[in-house]
C-alpha cells in the first residue's frame, strides 16, 4: 500500500483488543476485509487507496470504514457490503479526478 495521504482513500479500522469482552473491528473480521478490499482495488486499478486506521471510536459498530478525506462512514461492514464500499470509493475518486482536471483514458 503506497502513501496516498491527502488524496481520496479508504480508511479501514483494524484495531484489535485483547479482552474478548471489548469490541473491536479486528475481532469482527476487519483484517480479512482489508485484504479483500486491497486486492480488489488493485485489480480495478486503484492500488494504494486503502489506509489502516487504529480506531474511529465507534467500536460497537465495527467493522468500520470511511472514505477520506471527509467522506462517508460505513459501519458494520461485512463481505456482502464490499461492493457498496468500493463503489463509494470509486465515486469519490471520480470526483477527485474531475476536480483535478483529469479524465480517465
Ligand atoms: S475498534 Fe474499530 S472503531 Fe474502534
Amino acid at each position: 500500500m503506497k502513501d496516498s495521504k491527502g488524496s481520496v482513500r479508504l480508511l479501514v479500522c483494524v484495531k484489535e483488543r485483547i479482552s474478548p469482552t471489548s469490541p473491536s473491528c479486528a475481532a469482527r473480521g476487519s483484517g480479512e476485509l482489508l485484504a479483500r478490499l486491497d486486492a480488489e482495488l488493485t485489480r480495478r486499478g486503484h492500488p494504494g487507496r486503502v489506509e489502516i486506521i487504529n480506531c474511529f471510536g465507534q467500536c460497537n459498530r465495527g467493522p468500520n470504514m470511511r472514505i477520506a478525506p471527509g467522506g462517508r462512514f460505513f459501519y458494520g461492514v461485512g463481505p456482502d457490503r464490499l461492493d457498496e464500499v468500493i463503489t463509494a470509493l470509486e465515486e469519490a475518486l471520480a470526483v477527485e479526478s474531475v476536480s483535478q482536471g483529469r479524465s480517465d483514458p
